[in-house]
């Protein structure tokens, strides 16, 4: 866990135009002061990102909202007020003193309020607002434990906080709240269930289109290194085999396998979630030729899990794009 003087280095970093890697209740972010473009420009080239993909802009407090971008509609007033501090992203007006380059040129900005003790804290102690992806290289399995952002950015980062393992494991639900009907355009840690229960029904619409305006809603995105294959439940006996790494969600599969990765025995989708990424990362470095996945219930948090496997298996299967 960080010192407090740990922290105060982190921040000071953040201020003079550092990288920081943080721990958040979602994944692990790559941070950068988000009122300075050298900054900014400095999250793409570590994390070989194109540019055209914009970054989330990350609070301390929902309280600093409006003071960066002024008044904001009532439905995205209301998301803020009930799931921030949380793994909710908003999309909301960018205002003047964000450069472009954090929002790739759009006119719209990504935001939200991480709900980590250590990410608050170190995003007040910088006193600026904090531009986040997630801490892994562009289109590679995100971070959910420190050692995740050294083995995939290494030096590219001036300062790791470890901050233990994400409680959630998989990233925040990005919803655009300024219209009509809310537009979820990433599924994510926080269930759709649960944003209908404030707002009403909302269409769901993570990347299906041709230019995606939230990468991570590319067809091909969250990949490991080892091809993935996504299967039913009942048919992953018959993938087994000698080489083969399985991702399992509830049940141990029969058969012969290399490496075995069960999500939850409890059958819990929240425990599923925030296990996914930790255990794809395992399955990755076990040196298994292919990847046997089953999808989970879809359901609740269980959708998002599924997006993650689909994008997964799409790298190696790219006519599968959603
Ligand atoms: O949980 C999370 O959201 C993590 C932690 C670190 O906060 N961050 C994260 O960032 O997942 P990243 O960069 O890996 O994914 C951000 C997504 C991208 O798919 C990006 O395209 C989308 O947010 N995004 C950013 N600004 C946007 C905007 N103005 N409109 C639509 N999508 C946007
Ligand atoms: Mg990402």
């Amino acid at each position: 866990m960080p010192a407090d003087g740990d922290l105060g280095e982190a921040a000071a970093l953040l201020r003079t135009g550092g990288l920081v890697a943080f721990p958040t209740e979602t994944v692990y972010g790559l941070g950068a002061n988000a009122l300075d473009a050298r900054a900014a420009a400095r999250i793409f080239e570590a994390k070989q990102r194109p540019s055209f993909d914009p970054l989330i802009t990350h609070l301390a407090d929902a309280a600093d909202l409006e003071p960066l971008v002024g008044p904001v509609s009532p439905a995205v007033a209301a998301l803020a007020a009930r799931f921030w501090p949380g793994p909710l992203t908003l999309i909301v007006d960018r205002p003047e003193q964000i450069p472009p380059i954090v929002t790739s040129g759009l006119d719209s900005m990504a935001v939200r309020v991480p709900d980590q003790e250590h990410a608050r804290r170190l995003i007040a102690a910088a006193g600026v607002p904090v531009a986040a992806p997630s801490a892994n290289r562009f289109g590679q399995l995100s971070p959910t434990r420190a050692e995740h952002v050294v083995h995939g950015l290494g030096t590219a980062v001036d300062l790791v906080l470890d901050g233990g393992p994400s409680r959630c494991g998989i990233e925040s639900t990005i919803v655009d709240a300024r219209g009509e009907r809310p537009v979820v355009l990433r599924l994510g840690a926080l269930p759709v269930e649960e944003l209908e229960k404030v707002t009403g029904p909302v269409t769901v619409r993570p990347g299906n289109s041709g230019q995606p305006v939230a990468p991570g809603t590319l067809a091909a995105h969250y990949a490991p290194r080892t091809p993935l294959r996504l299967v039913p439940g009942a048919e992953l006996a018959d993938a087994a085999g000698a080489g083969r790494g399985c991702l399992a969600f509830r049940d141990r599969p029969a058969g012969a396998w290399t490496a075995v990765e069960v999500l939850s025995a409890a059958g819990d989708l929240t425990e599923a979630a925030a296990r996914l990424f930790d255990a794809l990362h395992r399955l990755d470095a076990a040196g298994v030729v292919e990847i046997v996945a089953e999808p989970v219930p879809e359901m609740g948090v269980g959708r998002a899990v599924n997006d993650r496997l689909r994008r997964a298996a799409a790298t190696w299967h790219p006519a599968s794009g959603d």
